[in-house]
């Protein structure tokens, strides 16, 4: 298999699994804990039956729709995700070229190994910003500043990581704080000569938003210990309003599972909210995304946008999402892994095998314009729920 007959994103999860280092592999594919979580963002979908309708034209069908204002060709973002970079050399300017090209957001992460200047330089349109809220308030005033000259147009403020949740894969591989590397990290790297080779030339290798910016991270392991110890164990709803202050323009709450948390969010000023556990990688034992999704719905309303991320590996998990009530959905691994199997152009794959998959699951629905999937296109009977 190669990334042309690549048909699924499980298909680029297998090549990516030939192609990127074990430890950064693992690192993308895996939960917290049990991974019980990571599961079930994906299983829980299953329990969702689509109605089938028939005799409808289905000429000129449209998926392209607005998040936040923003024109995008299918409504999914790609999600912020840390050391991207590792995936394969430049992984974040990669996957933001692709995305600009599909026409959809893609977001960079605080714990990005490029930069937001880097991606900058590197794309014509603006991307998405991610922040972790750090102890070091003026190294975060910074980094927002940076992201504004950098021309994000939107900024997504991640609330469920201000502790971390445990990965033992990540354990076990070594990609802890500090990072510990050993002869089996060599044997890893050297079993995949052509990411090493893509790695020597760059000279993205650490997290370019810190390393440079905070005095005393010059090396990786002051930098990773630096890190571990900046997260922000109060952070506050008070913060979404500080944030929202200085960025200036529309901030995305991330991390929201409880309506009353989204309810929060809206009240301290944020246009939208992501219905996210985070990858099933922080509170094992949390519900699945699209579980919760129809509670905060209702809670929001018309008052803000709501998004999902977790599990949404197919078109079809997509437009469930939108049955359900989203705006929009944020793919993680789904990119990470076109990523691994093949840069920028897996990336784009990635995106292809989703919105594919979504136009042929609308059609068959009968719809043409993915404004009009709804709740309409729900298959309920009394065996819901049961299956
Ligand atoms: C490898 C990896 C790294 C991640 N890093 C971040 C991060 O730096 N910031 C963040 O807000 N979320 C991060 N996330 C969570 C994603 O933004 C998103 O919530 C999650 O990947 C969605 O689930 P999915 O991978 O099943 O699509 C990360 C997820 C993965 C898989």
């Amino acid at each position: 298999m190669n990334l042309g007959n690549a048909l699924t994103i499980n298909d680029l999860k297998k090549l990516a699994r030939r192609r990127v280092p074990k430890m950064f592999f693992d690192y993308a594919d895996s939960g917290s804990w049990t991974e019980s979580t990571y599961r079930a963002n994906a299983e829980d979908f299953n329990q969702i039956l689509l109605n089938q309708r028939v005799a409808v034209n289905l000429e000129n069908r449209k998926l392209g729709t607005k998040m936040l204002g923003q024109e995008v060709s299918v409504p999914m973002a790609l999600a912020p995700t840390g050391l991207t970079g590792m995936q394969t050399a430049d992984g974040e300017i990669k996957a933001a070229r692709a995305a600009e090209k599909f026409n959809v957001p893609f977001t960079i992460s605080t714990m990005s190994v490029c930069s937001i200047e880097d991606v900058a330089e590197h794309t014509s349109k603006p991307f998405w910003f991610q922040l972790y809220m750090m102890r070091d308030r003026a190294f975060i005033e910074r980094l927002i500043d940076r992201a504004k000259a950098a021309n994000c147009s939107a900024l997504v403020l991640t609330m469920d990581l201000q502790i971390l949740g445990q990965r033992h894969k990540d354990i076990h591989n070594g990609l802890s704080t500090p990072p510990r590397f050993t002869p089996m990290h060599v044997w890893q790297m050297a079993t995949r000569p052509l990411w090493c080779m893509r790695m020597l030339g760059t000279r993205r290798h650490s997290f370019r938003n810190i390393a440079g910016h905070v005095e005393g991270t010059g090396d990786l392991r002051k930098l990773s210990v630096w890190t571990a110890s900046q997260f922000d164990l109060n952070l506050t709803w008070e913060d979404v309003a500080w944030v929202k202050e200085r960025f200036g323009g529309p901030v995305i709450v991330k991390g929201v599972l409880d309506p009353r948390d989204a309810e929060a969010a809206i009240k301290y000023g944020a246009e939208a909210v992501i219905v996210s556990n985070h990858g099933g990688r922080q509170l094992d034992g949390a519900p699945s995304s699209i579980r919760v999704l129809p509670a905060i719905v209702d809670a929001v309303g018309s008052k803000a946008e709501v998004y999902l991320d977790g599990g949404i590996y197919s078109g079809q998990s997509l437009i469930k999402a939108l049955v359900l009530g989203a705006k929009g959905v944020f793919i993680g691994r789904a990119f990470l892994w076109g990523l691994g199997a093949g840069g920028e152009a897996g990336v784009t794959r990635a995106l292809e095998i989703i919105t594919n998959e979504a136009d042929i699951t609308m059609a068959l629905m009968g719809e043409r314009d993915i404004h009009d999937v709804g709740p309409g296109n729900l298959y309920s009977n009394l065996l819901q729920g049961k299956n």
